[in-house]
């Protein structure tokens, strides 16, 4: 493994870099937004699936016992979490997972609870199944994020049939702790709302922290949660269009299954399976490389962010390699930040507002690259911060 190398993306047929002009409005800057990283594949995945493809015939083909087996292992080295084979289903996304959780588990009109500033795909699956969006925002504090467990307890008495749940939580980067997932788990078993947790940053959890499955979280978290992880982050395949569904109550996951099999999605892509079984069995030891890696490039632009703290500030997340940046006291509208990040820095980011209400005034910014990359990066940053006026 070598996450120093530079590897060029362009040309590939990759959102990140090849359609960065068409998304954000400037191309020929450093793409820090689409949440994937520029680094390699680990051999172990790309061998499996040169092996596989010595075969010359890909016709239908579905998950093995091996499969399974090997998601259950990870679920268990990885989190402590023991789940049988049979708990587990399929969904070639975990943003597919969602649209199909929400056919499974509601109807139109009913409310569906968020948590903003959040990974904004929550909002659209939701209104576009003409299902009613419930806003339960983040608190914040100097950076630190916590659920407004007086408003969601308000919320939840409306009775809504679900809440889409960010665990790790993509964008603010908390890893959610024990007692905070209780008392989220506790609230919606009274309410009788389904958890529909998107674990799908699991594995990227940073020193110090642990990842909790939220159905591991509570006695009755089990019966009301529905888990969607992926090894798509994690190991860099999420063009293989691969995740996971798991759910041990077995009439949760029997109405997930009839929606995906209305669908007619349930035998997933050769590809996909041999990646994510080599991932889940081979992985462990490259994963952990990889957060190190990945904490080292927090730390730079955490280092940096204390240079500028009139204008900027940041707190280093429990998880993901995506850093939520506080810009507010620059005093500038969401498109003049755009601006400044595009023009002044040369970083494609994603801005806050992008991510609902309490987005508005940061960024997101991906650093899942090549620390050189990084650091061109920083330095951007650091000479478009001191030109700027305070
Ligand atoms: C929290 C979260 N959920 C889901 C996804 C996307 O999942 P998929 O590509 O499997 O639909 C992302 C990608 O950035 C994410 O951050």
């Amino acid at each position: 493994m070598n996450f120093d190398e530079i590897i060029h993306r362009e040309e590939t047929d990759c959102i990140k870099y090849d359609k960065m002009e068409a998304f954000l409005g400037k191309g020929g800057i450093i793409p820090m937004w689409v949440a994937d990283m520029d680094f390699a594949t680990p051999s172990f995945i790309l061998d499996a699936l040169k092996k596989r493809l010595e075969h010359p015939i890909l016709g239908y083909s579905y998950r093995s016992e091996k499969t399974m087996e090997a998601i259950a292992g990870w679920m268990w080295r990885r989190h402590g979490w023991k789940i049988n084979p049979n708990q587990i289903s399929f969904s070639p996304g975990v943003v597919p997972a969602i649209f199909l959780a929400i056919q499974a588990f509601s109807k139109p009109s009913d409310a569906v609870v968020v948590q903003p500033p959040v990974y904004f795909p929550f909002f659209s699956t939701v209104s576009q199944t003409q299902r009613q969006l419930i806003h339960n925002q983040l608190l914040e504090n100097n950076g630190f994020y916590t659920i407004d467990f007086d408003d969601l307890e308000e919320k939840l008495a409306k009775k809504p049939s679900m809440l889409l749940f960010s665990n790790p939580h993509n964008p603010v980067g908390r890893a959610w702790r024990k007692e905070e997932l209780e008392k989220l788990v506790d609230l919606c078993y009274k309410s009788g709302t389904i958890i529909i947790s998107d674990e799908i940053h699991s594995d990227l959890i940073l020193k110090g922290f642990r990842h909790i499955p939220t159905a591991m979280s509570h006695p009755k978290a089990a019966e009301i949660t529905l888990t969607l992880m992926a090894p798509s982050k994690t190991f860099n395949i999420a063009g293989l269009s691969t995740s996971v569904v798991i759910a041990e109550n077995a009439d949760l996951l029997k109405k997930y299954n009839q929606a995906l099999e209305a669908a007619h999605l349930a035998q997933g892509n050769i590809f996909g399976n041999i990646a994510l079984e080599a991932a889940y069995s081979q992985g462990d030891s490259w994963v952990d490389s990889l957060v190190h890696y990945l904490q080292a490039n927090l730390q730079l632009l955490d280092r940096l962010c204390r240079k500028h703290t009139d204008k900027i500030s940041f707190r280093l997340p429990e998880a993901t390699y995506l850093a939520w940046v506080d810009c507010r006291k620059m005093g500038m509208s969401d498109a003049k930040l755009n601006q400044f990040f595009l023009n002044d820095v040369g970083m494609g980011v994603n801005i806050g507002k992008l991510f609902g209400a309490g987005g508005e005034g940061f960024v997101r910014i991906n650093l899942a690259m090549p620390r050189t990359r990084v650091e061109e990066a920083l330095e951007g940053l650091d000479k478009a911060l001191s030109a700027s006026k305070s």
